[in-house]
This record gives structure tokens, C-alpha cells and sequence, in this order.
């Protein structure tokens, strides 16, 4: 997804300028809870940085748009709230960053999210001499993250997100950006939203553990407004390609 929180970033693409300069690559986990903010931000920092968006909920929705056994078995899963199984995950993500358009760098938004997916993808890039730079992990308190996927409205053509309250479209049910239609995700009901943070902690805080344990993880605090957390990311990716 990427951010349609307009005039709200401080950053442009002067302000990363050592990274494009050098060309470096740069590959980055951004991790946190559904309704941190993480499609907001991978959008406008992968822009600003000059590599691409790559989020598995994205390509899982687009999956699910097939008409096939396997898409209606996806569908099923994220209605729920439950994670795609393992196999099937890693499968689809590291099928999109073998994508020429990654070989440059990639910020992954909601991948991974089992411990098996982590050591899957540290396996895969290590026989591919890649490796991961950076990993982010926005942190938002409970109550904020059900309040903003309450009123979370996106784009179907080019996933943008807005927000009913915190960043509403300029013209309803319409995207400021491409002039899409707007939409809500059917796991956005409160119900499923609270099942979605329930599997987030059983499953998905233990890949924090595996991170932190190899102190790997940079904690961001993403309860502030949309371009002050754009900075802090822009500075903890510019601190991982210092460290090279
Ligand atoms: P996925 O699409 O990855 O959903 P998620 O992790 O639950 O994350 P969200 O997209 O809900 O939140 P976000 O952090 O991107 O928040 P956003 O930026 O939109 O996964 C969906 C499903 O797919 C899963 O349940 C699972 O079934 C399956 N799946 C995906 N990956 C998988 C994997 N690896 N393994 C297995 N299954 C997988 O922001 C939310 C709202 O807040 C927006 O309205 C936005 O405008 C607003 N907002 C954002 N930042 C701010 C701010 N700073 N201030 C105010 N408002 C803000």
C-alpha cells in the first residue's frame, strides 16, 4: 500500500540521497502489528529510497482474486484472520523477490510472520549472498491499531490507504492519487480485526524474539504522526547501510 497521508511526509528524495548515490542495496523487514502503519510507510519509503514495496498481504489479496481452488483456500484464511500456511507463504513471497525489480533492494511488509517464514527467507537469500539490512518493528498501542483498521479505507487499483478520521479522502469513496475506488477489507470488522491481533502475538511475536535474540531488530515508535515515522524509518535505514 502506499501512503496517501498527502503534505503529512517531511521527506523527499534529496534527503536519502547517499543511498541512491552509492546505489547500494538495500533490503529491509518492516514488522508490527495489523494497523501499525506498515503499508503506509513501505510505500513512501521504498519510493523514497528507490526500491520496491513488496507486501505479502497484497499478493495474497491479488491471489485471491483468481478463480481457483487455491484462491478461495486464501480467501478463507484471511477472512479469519489466520495466516496462510508456511509453505504456500514463502513460496509466494520468494517467488516476487526473485522478481528482477528486487534484485536492487525491497522493504517486506508483512513477511515474516512465523519463525518458520524467518529462517526461511534467511536461508534462501544467505545461498542467494543477500542478506536482510534492517529490521524495523513499528510499535502502537492496541487501542490506536483497532481504531485505525476500524476506518481504514483503500484503493482497488493502487492499494493506497486512507482513514475515515486520521487521513480521509479528498472526495469520498474516491483515491486521491489515481481516482480509484475506494473499499473495505472484509477482515476489517472488529471482530476479525481483534482475532488478527490475537495471532499476531501468538505467532508473530516470537519472530521479534528471533530477531532481537541475534540484535537484529530496531524498535520504531509508530503511534505519531505518518511523516514523523516516515523520518525515523528513513534514519534507522540510513543507519543499517552506514554499518556496511
Ligand atoms: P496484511 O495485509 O499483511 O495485514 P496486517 O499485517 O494485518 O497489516 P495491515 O495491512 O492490517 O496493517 P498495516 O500495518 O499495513 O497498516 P496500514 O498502513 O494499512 O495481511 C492480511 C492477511 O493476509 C493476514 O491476516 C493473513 O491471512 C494473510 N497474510 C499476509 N501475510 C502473511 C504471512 N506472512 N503469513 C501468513 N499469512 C499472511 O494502516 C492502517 C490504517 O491506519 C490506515 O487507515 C492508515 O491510513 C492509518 N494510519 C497508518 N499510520 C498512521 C499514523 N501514523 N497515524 C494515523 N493513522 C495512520
Amino acid at each position: 500500500m502506499v501512503a496517501a497521508h498527502t503534505g503529512a511526509s517531511v521527506l523527499t528524495r534529496s534527503s536519502v540521497g547517499p543511498i541512491l548515490e552509492r546505489g547500494n542495496v538495500v533490503n529491509v523487514v518492516l514488522m508490527g502489528p495489523p494497523g501499525a502503519g506498515k503499508g503506509t510507510q513501505a510505500g513512501t519509503v521504498a519510493d523514497l529510497v528507490g526500491v520496491t514495496h513488496v507486501a505479502s498481504g497484497d499478493l495474497f489479496r491479488e491471489l485471491a482474486q483468481q478463480d481457483s481452488e487455491l484462491a478461495q483456500l486464501v480467501q478463507a484464511y484471511m477472512n479469519r484472520g489466520d495466516l496462510v500456511p508456511d509453505d504456500l507463504t514463502v513460496a509466494v513471497v520468494m517467488d516476487r523477490l526473485d522478481q528482477p525489480d528486487c534484485q536492487n533492494g525491497f522493504i517486506l511488509d508483512g513477511f515474516p510472520r512465523t519463525v518458520g517464514q524467518a529462517r526461511a527467507l534467511d536461508r534462501r537469500l544467505s545461498e542467494e549472498s543477500r542478506r536482510i539490512d534492517q529490521i524495523i518493528n513499528l510499535v502502537v498501542p492496541e487501542d490506536t491499531l483497532l481504531a485505525r483498521l476500524s476506518g481504514r479505507w483503500l484503493c482497488r487499483r493502487c492499494h493506497s490507504s486512507y482513514h475515515s478520521l486520521f487521513s480521509p479522502p479528498t472526495w469520498p469513496g474516491l483515491c486521491n492519487r489515481c481516482g480509484g475506488t475506494l473499499y473495505q477489507r472484509d477482515d476489517d470488522t472488529l471482530q476479525t480485526a481483534k482475532r488478527r491481533l490475537r495471532v499476531y502475538e501468538r505467532d508473530t511475536m516470537p519472530v521479534l524474539d528471533y530477531y532481537r535474540a541475534a540484535e537484529r531488530l530496531v524498535d520504531v515508535d509508530g503511534d505519531r504522526p505518518v511523516g514523523e515515522v516516515s523520518e525515523a524509518l528513513r534514519e534507522a535505514i540510513m543507519t543499517s547501510r552506514m554499518d556496511v
